[in-house]
Formats: C-alpha cells, sequence, structure tokens
C-alpha cells in the first residue's frame, strides 16, 4: 500500500468481522512497527497483545467496573482539565459524528453508553492490545511511545487490517495489570483494537475532518 494512501485511509474502526488474525500477522505489524525512532534509539515500548478467553477475561473485568460506576482510574492524565478553543469545537464535532452516525441523540445518555461499553470488548475485534510504559520515564519516551502506536496502526493496514486506539482500555489499568501479569512498574498508556474492518455498519462510515494545514503551520524562508 502506497505511504499516503496508508496514512490518509486510516480511520478509527469500531466494528470487525468475525474473522481471526493469525499470530504470525500480529508479529509481522510489530516486527514492522518497531522501527519507529526514538530518543537514542531506547525503544522504550512493551506491548501486550490479547486474545480469546483473556480478552474476554479483561472485557468482563472492565464491563463489570464501569457497570458498577467505579470511578476511572488512569495511569495519567490525558485530557485538560478545562477545554479550550479550538480543541473543545473539535472534541464536540467528534462525539457528533460518531453518536451521529448511528442515530443516536446528543441527550440518549443511555444509548451513548451502551456505545462506550464497547470499547471495553475491544469492539468486538479479535485482537486487543495494551501499550506500557515504565513508570521511569519521561515525556520523550511517551512521544516514541506515539511513533511506535502510529507505525502499528500505519503496518497493520498493511495486512488489510483496522485499528481503534483506546484510551478507554487504560481507564483501570489495574485489572489488566493484574489478568496479564504486567508489574505495577509499567503504566497503561492505551489499548487497541485490530481486525477486519466491517464496512457495513454505520459506525465506520463516516469520517473525521481534519484542520486545513494553513490553520497549523507556518512557513519560512519559502516563495
Ligand atoms: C491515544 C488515543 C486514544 C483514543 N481512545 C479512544 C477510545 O477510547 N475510544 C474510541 O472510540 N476512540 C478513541 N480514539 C480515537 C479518536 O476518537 C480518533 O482518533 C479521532 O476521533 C480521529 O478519528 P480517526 O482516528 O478516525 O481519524 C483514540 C485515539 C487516540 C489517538
Amino acid at each position: 500500500m502506497d505511504i499516503i494512501e496508508a496514512i490518509r485511509g486510516r480511520a478509527s474502526t469500531r466494528k470487525f468481522l468475525d474473522k481471526a488474525v493469525s499470530k504470525e500477522t500480529i508479529s509481522l505489524i510489530l516486527e514492522a512497527a518497531r522501527f519507529a525512532p526514538s530518543g537514542v534509539n531506547t525503544q522504550p515500548w512493551k506491548v501486550s497483545v490479547v486474545c480469546d478467553d483473556v480478552k474476554q477475561k479483561i472485557s468482563a473485568a472492565y464491563l463489570q467496573a464501569y457497570q458498577k460506576g467505579e470511578p476511572k482510574r488512569m495511569d495519567y492524565q490525558y485530557y485538560p482539565e478545562e477545554w479550550f478553543t479550538p480543541l473543545k469545537e473539535r472534541r464536540f464535532a467528534c462525539g457528533m459524528a460518531l453518536y451521529g452516525a448511528l442515530g443516536i441523540s446528543r441527550d440518549d445518555t443511555e444509548a451513548r453508553s451502551t456505545v462506550w461499553e464497547a470499547n471495553y470488548r475491544f469492539f468486538d475485534a479479535p485482537v486487543g492490545l495494551f501499550f506500557w510504559i515504565d513508570k521511569r520515564l519521561k515525556m520523550g519516551s511517551w512521544l516514541d511511545n506515539g511513533m511506535f502506536i502510529q507505525n502499528v496502526m500505519l503496518a497493520a493496514r498493511g495486512f488489510g487490517l483496522e485499528t481503534c486506539p483506546q484510551a478507554a482500555m487504560a481507564e483501570y489499568p489495574d485489572l489488566a495489570r493484574d489478568i496479564l501479569g504486567v508489574s505495577e512498574e509499567y503504566l497503561c498508556i492505551c489499548g487497541m483494537a485490530l481486525g477486519f474492518a466491517n464496512y457495513d455498519d454505520p459506525i465506520n462510515s463516516y469520517r473525521t475532518e481534519r484542520e486545513d494545514i494553513s490553520n497549523f503551520t507556518d512557513f519560512h524562508g519559502l516563495d
């Protein structure tokens, strides 16, 4: 696949076909992703791949925590305390696009909650991934991980697969650590659903918008 097409065609995918992905394919994706750059080549990533009964066990634990109303307890703060323009508006548009595609109104909190819950089942993808980082590492290593994670999503496309990165799977990190035997020395960055996209489902029917480059770029020394 052409690199530009791989980047531009990627979209968060939230419904998958009931079709397995082999361990070999997952390994090939990670083998490609590991060529991500990292500061002084530290390669500060760590991945857990979960399928079948282990994936189900994690999903059940997350769903139970969510349904019991347990407070979310991410290892880090993803978003600002207070949203501000223009991020506030973009966030709003993001939710509107998702729920709009499913015909769910803004005030239908029950339906929205059901959609959100699908996160904890990895959107029924055959493969779930967890990305971890050693808690001694600093912001630069989080940057490295971002590049690695993007590589995973792009490499997946090379095998006809799609993904959804998921902060939701980092909301109860102790549950995943416990089931997977991951030490508390590792913080959970995010999860990811991986599988063959179901393009017939409305949830995969829309595309999020992007700003024009003129809104975030200054050119200097160029005509
Ligand atoms: C680190 C990260 C975490 C995300 N977490 C979630 C999530 O928990 N659930 C979800 O449905 N989408 C999640 N997303 C997907 C974003 O909503 C999505 O990337 C954004 O709306 C842009 O859409 P696109 O990925 O289709 O281009 C996440 C994206 C990133 C990069």
